[in-house]
């Protein structure tokens, strides 16, 4: 499989591109990266559209702002793309949604198995408890990531609050009110600082007993593979948005 990474030299590309090398069946054919001081072992263009290469998959960690060149490669070559880049807005979400009427858009806020089995055990124990203990959800990063809170964090509200059939309210700074908190709110705090990977901590706080959930990823490689993975699966798929609920629910 042929797969071109937008965002090569950042930290999840150059994982990406470690990752190939222990798999016979994947090759990088192209990288994409507006950087170009690192050393790669294959041809990177600064956009997607010089890209003249043949390839069958798009691997997109970059940035909010080449969301819209992948999606227009991939729609123009027919090539699937699993889009792993966080911090996209509503709009740009809309506009995963319209290019997937034409091509394979495999997209996950968190590409690890650890994480969506964490969303699955939050929306049992909010289903158990969401009525009577408050939830707070801590999210903690390396000190280069740069949206906040992580768009795992919002992952996870958004499952809990569906599951308290959105009945919810999301509290990101708790110094603008001098009040109690109130019962439908979800707290989402973030940490960041050195080189955390990404860590998530779903708390359950009731009268006289507490339940937390966590999730620790030890190394990037977990997101690398799950990117693999994304890759492998959406490559046999019809035009069509996937996650990774899809995936796990078909392997
Ligand atoms: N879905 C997941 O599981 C998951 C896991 C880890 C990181 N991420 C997300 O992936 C993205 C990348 O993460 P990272 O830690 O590798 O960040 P990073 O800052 O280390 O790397 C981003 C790379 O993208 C490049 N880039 C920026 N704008 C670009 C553009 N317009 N076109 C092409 N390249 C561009 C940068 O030069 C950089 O090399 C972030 O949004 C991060 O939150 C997602």
């Amino acid at each position: 499989m042929k797969i071109i990474i937008c965002g090569c030299n950042g930290k999840m590309g150059k994982a990406i591109a470690e990752s190939v090398k222990k798999f016979e069946n994947f090759v990088v054919v192209a990288g994409v990266d507006i950087n170009h001081s690192e050393k790669n072992e294959f041809p990177v263009f600064e956009s997607i559209e010089q890209v003249n290469l043949p390839a069958d998959v798009v691997i997109d960690f970059s940035h909010p702002s080449a969301l819209s060149s992948v999606l227009t490669y991939s729609k123009k070559n027919k090539i699937p793309a699993v889009i792993c880049t966080t911090g996209i807005s509503c709009e740009q979400i809309e506009d995963i949604k319209k290019a997937a009427h034409n091509v394979p858009i495999f997209y996950s806020r968190n590409m690890s198995l650890g994480i969506n089995l964490l969303l699955e055990l939050a929306k049992n124990a909010t289903r158990i408890l969401g009525e009577n203990f408050d939830i707070e959800i801590i999210e903690k990063h390396h000190n280069q990531k740069i949206d906040a809170p992580s768009g795992t964090a919002l992952m996870i509200a958004e499952e809990i609050s569906e599951t308290l059939n959105n009945n919810t309210k999301y509290v990101f700074d708790r110094t603008q009110s001098r009040l109690p908190r109130s019962k439908n709110e979800i707290g989402i705090h973030s940490v960041r600082g050195g080189s955390i990977p990404g860590e998530h901590e779903i708390i359950f706080a009731g009268k006289d007993e507490t339940i937390t959930l966590s999730h620790h990823a030890g190394s990037r490689n977990i997101f690398a593979l799950g990117a693999l993975r994304a890759a492998e699966f959406i490559y046999v798929q019809n035009p069509g948005l996937y996650s990774m609920k899809d995936m796990i629910k078909n392997s």
